[in-house]
């Protein structure tokens, strides 16, 4: 999709489709009253009617307006004008896009009034994705693509950061939805590789034996039941800042079977998104680039697949992390933290201000926050609160889970350092969090659990089902707010 910014009267646009948007409570407002007398005057009438909704997302498609060059206008609901955020605009936006990309329409043109950067950069972003499905793979596609996307009321550069944030976003969400036969640790590093030769970034790709030599020991295990070979990334953006990087650090198990804990057929069908941590940290490191933010960051993401064959690791078996620490495995389904535990190690390396990591770790977090929510856990009030903020600007959801010392007595072995599973499922997204804060040392930490909003089983009205590109917004955010 190109995206431009509009000149001229939106009325008299040779386009598709125009999309304007309206508020709650009020007559006609915003974009709507640009559209001239007689169509103003129809729009007037229809929502007397109360035909048109002002419910944010809600869209209604008009033919034939007075007035109006283009073919159709699609009138979009925005909401309460005081709760208008960055949020509310992503979702209107994909709204729009998401229904008018049902046919196709080759070229757009969209205003939602005047917004702050923020907001307009979001509505973008949520433009950008809202068109864009999950059906990589069926020769009739659902969604037809939007060739051209001009945009009102928007400023130079809240479009470009748009673009950015959208094209990341999409990024994120292919490598999430391509499924494991071919998004594998090789087939990641291929795209890794490509988007770090494109947007400039130094990329060092461990294989199996640098793993073996670096004695990753707890990624090891979970990739030895696969024909895939394992992979470690670790990728750095420079930045123009001469201070320590942030680190951002993804799992990416490509493929999560459960291992020989395997899982039921209904548990495993969406594992193919067990990689979206990774591929999160991949997207937002592109969109860095892309705007040039000024701090450095180091990202660090483990790829494997947790399979099952005579070479799998076993219930019982001890690791040893690349940290020295030793790992009794209770469950083989629990692979995500042993995979982050010698990526955060690595990471460690680098010797970061901070880090986040990102993981579609536990289901006891789906448990506990539902779909839409990502839970936030943290070693470092301080860095938590950074958290909270870049997520509030961005408009996405996440929510801080406790970390008091009682969950880590959980985690205690009687024959290793410590054991990979809680006692019982009680709390198991934080006990997870605890196993991983063995390994983080005193650098503030923060783990994002991405289990529920990484991956929708099910459409919503702004964005097709699959892979979401849910924190990549937060984290550009979270980077550019950095001192
Ligand atoms: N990848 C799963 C977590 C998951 C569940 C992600 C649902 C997305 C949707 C993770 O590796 C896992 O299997 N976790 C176990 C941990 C348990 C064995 C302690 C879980 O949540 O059941
Ligand atoms: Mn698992
Ligand atoms: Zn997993």
């Amino acid at each position: 999709m190109k995206v431009l910014t509009g000149s001229g009267s939106i009325a008299k646009q040779d386009v598709s489709a125009l999309v304007v948007g309206i508020f709650e409570g009020e007559q006609l407002s915003g974009s709507a009253t640009q559209l001239g007398t007689a169509a103003v005057e129809m729009l007037q009438r229809l929502l007397a009617r109360e035909e048109l909704s002002t419910k944010v997302g809600k869209a209604s498609l008009l033919h034939e307006v007075p007035g109006v060059t283009a073919r159709s206008v699609l009138v979009v609901g925005c909401g309460e004008r005081s709760e208008w955020d960055a949020a509310a605009a992503f979702r209107c936006a994909g709204a729009a896009t998401k229904r008018l990309a049902t046919s196709a329409r080759p070229s757009v043109a969209l205003d939602l009034g005047e917004t702050t950067d923020g907001v307009g950069s979001a509505l973008v972003a949520g433009a950008m994705n809202g068109c864009v499905g999950q059906d990589l793979f069926r020769s009739e596609k659902s969604l037809h693509a939007i060739e051209q996307l001009s945009c009102w009321s928007l400023s130079e550069p809240a479009l470009k950061r748009g673009v950015c944030l959208g094209e990341a976003m999409l990024l994120t969400r292919k490598l999430v939805n391509l499924p494991a036969n071919y998004m594998y640790p090789e087939a990641f590093t291929q795209q890794a590789a490509e988007v770090s030769v494109a947007s400039g970034l130094e990329l060092e790709v461990w294989d199996e034996l640098r793993l073996r030599r670096e004695r990753c020991g707890a990624l090891l295990a979970v990739s030895a039941g696969s024909a895939r070979p394992p992979r470690l990334l670790v990728m750095r953006y420079a930045g123009s800042k001469k201070q320590a990087p942030i680190a951002l650090v993804g799992k990416g198990v490509t493929f999560d079977s459960g291992g020989l804990s395997i899982k039921p057929s209904e548990g495993m069908l969406t594992m193919k998104c067990d990689m979206a941590g990774a591929a999160t940290v991949l997207g937002t490191m592109q969109a860095l680039a892309a705007l040039q933010v000024a701090s450095p960051v180091v990202a660090v993401v483990g790829l494997v697949e947790n399979m099952i064959s005579g070479s799998s690791y076993k219930l019982g078996d001890i690791l040893t992390a690349r940290s020295g620490k030793t790992i009794e495995i209770h469950n083989t389904d629990a692979e995500g933290r042993l995979v982050l535990a010698d990526a955060l190690n690595v990471a460690l390396d680098e010797r970061p201000s901070h880090i986040v990591d990102l993981a579609t770790l536990t289901g006891a977090c789906v448990v506990a926050l539902g779909t839409d929510i990502c839970g936030l856990m943290s070693n470092d009030t301080a860095w938590q609160s950074q958290l909270e903020a870049a997520a509030g600007r961005a408009g996405e959801l996440l929510w801080p889970l406790p970390m008091h010392d009682h969950f880590a007595e959980q985690i205690q072995s009687k024959v290793a350092d410590i054991k990979n599973v809680g006692e019982g499922r009680w709390g198991g997204a934080i006990t997870a969090a605890k196993f991983l804060q063995e390994f983080v040392g005193t650098t503030p930490w923060a783990h994002l659990d991405i289990a529920g909003p990484a991956f929708y089983d099910s459409a919503k009205n702004f964005m097709d089902a699959g892979g979401t590109g849910v924190m990549v917004r937060t984290l550009v955010e979270l980077v550019e707010g950095v001192k």
